[in-house]
Formats: C-alpha cells, structure tokens, sequence
C-alpha cells in the first residue's frame, strides 16, 4: 500500500508520522517544492523507526512527481496555512493554484488515486479537484469533518470532565468559522446525550468554541494547528487503506443527499477501499437543516470565486 503526502509542511509532515506509526502502509513518499525538505522530513522520520517500532519506509522528493509512481491514496496538504485573524476562504488565490496543478501532478503517475483534499478554504478545494480532474467523485475526499469532530470531542470531554474515549459526537457542516454544524444533539457520553450532562448554554458554549477550534490554535501558534489535522487524516488514509468501512463525517460532492447539489461539504460517508462507499443520510433537527443550508450557501459563495 503507496500512500503519497504532497507537502511537508507541519499538517503533511504529521499525517506521515501518524501514517508511519500505524504501520499500515509498505510506502509513504513525501512530496514538497523546497529543495531537500521533502527529503529531510523523511529522513528524519526513518530515523525514529527503529525507536517507534514500524517498518513502513518513508521517502522524500523534491516535486518529482514519478516518485509518486502507483500510490493508492494521495492527500494534497500544500498551499499557504493562515496567519492569525485570517479566514481559511482567504487561501483561495494561492492554494487554487497549487492544488489544480497537484491533483494533475499526482493523476498523471497514478490514475487510479484516491485523493484527500487538506488544504484550505478545503471544501472548495475539494469541488476544485472534481471540476479539474473529472475523476469519479468517490475517489474525491476533502478532510475537514474529522477533525472539527475530534476538537468537539475535546470541548464535550472538557465541559463534562470526562475522558475523551467516552464521548461520541459528529461535525458536518463546511471546514469554515461560521459554518460547521456540531451535531449536539446526537452526541453522547457512553450512549447517554450529552444533553442529561450539559446545560443548552453550556451546549452552545461547546458548539461556539468548536467552531473557531482552528482560529483559536492559529492565534496561539501564529499559525495553523498541524498535530490534529494530521492524525484526523492518518485516521481517513488507514480507513481506506484498511478497507475499514469506518464513519466519517467528510467533504464531499453532493447530488441531492440533504437537499443539496453541485456542492463539497461535510456529511456521513462510510470510507473503504473504494474511498467514499456510501454517503448516509442522517435526521436533522429544523434547526439542524437551517445551519447545514447556511453553511452550504457559504461554501458556494467562496465556490464562486474559483476561476474554473
Ligand atoms: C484547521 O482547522 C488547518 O483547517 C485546519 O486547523
């Protein structure tokens, strides 16, 4: 099992080590444009194998794409990452770009991968690949989901003082500020709601710190979080890798699940070996419906800066 990591940055650097650490993967090629860093990056993480325990061969490249040769599963981490006080739909102009040429890139040497979009704003950069690649849409996943649900599992844990492995609970919704859904009515604390724990303020209180998670950890860190997005991808690589058959809440292109079409956004998949094997469709309060419409309307209106 190929797996290729465009992007050695932070977010791409992790997802390989989490990758690697797993031991799930034969092969994981790191790809970046800086000279050597790619290679640096991979030479140092094989470095820690013999000290970690995995057997998983991590290589570097500096933007050869023929190393990337055959990869079954392929995540596009490079672009800009934001700067504190940005949003992410601020990336467009730059990360646009870059991932057109990428997806290319990565097609061209694997025809048949399966791609995880990261980079931001990442919900257009995922309907971005399908514009520009034509691959089949359950090829096409964009990674946002997974983590917005592992931080509101963080703030439910916190608010409840009680240990993360107890808590279940889902964000769907558009990898922005103002526009995931955190799903407080489904999630539990060991199959019991969250709502026999939590008052509706201390609810909304989650919700609202769940949304800025990322913002929050940009003004802390001057720039973005790279730990959590990088294990919430490792965690969709090895589901697919593994033919897993896991649920996830990932982007992806809608035609008419939760009244929405010609859109990339968040929503319950299955991923497997094929990627994206079924989109489920889950019962929304009217509140819950209002917020996903919003959140669409928004990653539309950032959708419509994309120059196609
Ligand atoms: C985040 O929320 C980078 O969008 C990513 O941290």
């Amino acid at each position: 099992m190929k797996v290729t990591v465009v992007g050695a940055g932070a977010v791409g650097a992790s997802c390989a080590e989490y990758i690697a650490i797993k031991d799930f993967a034969s092969e994981v090629v790191i790809l970046d444009i800086k000279e050597g860093y790619a290679e640096g990056k991979a030479m140092d993480l094989m470095q820690t194998a013999s000290l970690m325990g995995f057997d998983t061969k991590i290589t570097g490249s500096t933007n050869d794409y023929a190393r990337t040769a055959d990869s079954h599963i392929a995540v596009i981490t490079s672009g800009i990452p934001r700067k504190p006080g940005m949003t992410r739909e601020e990336l467009i102009g730059i990360n646009a770009g870059i991932v057109k040429t990428v997806s290319s890139n990565l097609l061209k040497h694997s025809p048949n991968v399966i791609i995880i979009v990261v980079s931001n704003p990442m919900d257009t950069m995922t309907y971005l690949v399908h514009k520009t690649t034509g691959i089949p849409k359950n090829r096409i996943i964009g990674m946002g989901g997974a983590l917005d649900s592992a931080r509101f599992k963080y703030r439910l844990a916190e608010a409840m003082e009680a240990p993360i492995s107890d808590i279940d609970g889902m964000v769907i919704g558009g990898h922005s500020d103002t526009g995931m859904v955190p799903l407080t009515s489904h999630a539990t604390r060991n199959s019991i709601r969250v709502s026999e724990f939590l008052s509706e303020d201390r609810l909304q209180q989650v919700a609202d710190d769940t949304k800025v998670g990322g913002a929050t950890l940009t003004k802390l860190l001057g720039t973005s979080a790279w730990y959590a997005p990088g294990a919430a991808v490792s965690s969709m690589v090895q589901a697919i890798a593994c033919d897993q058959k896991k649920m996830f809440p990932c982007s992806t292109m809608l035609d008419g699940e939760y009244g929405l079409s010609d859109i990339c956004i968040g929503v319950p998949v299955i991923l497997g070996k094929d990627g994206i094997e079924k989109i489920i469709d889950i019962p929304l309060s009217a509140a819950e419906k209002a917020k996903m419409k919003e959140s669409a309307d928004g990653v539309s209106k950032t959708n419509g800066l994309l120059e196609l």
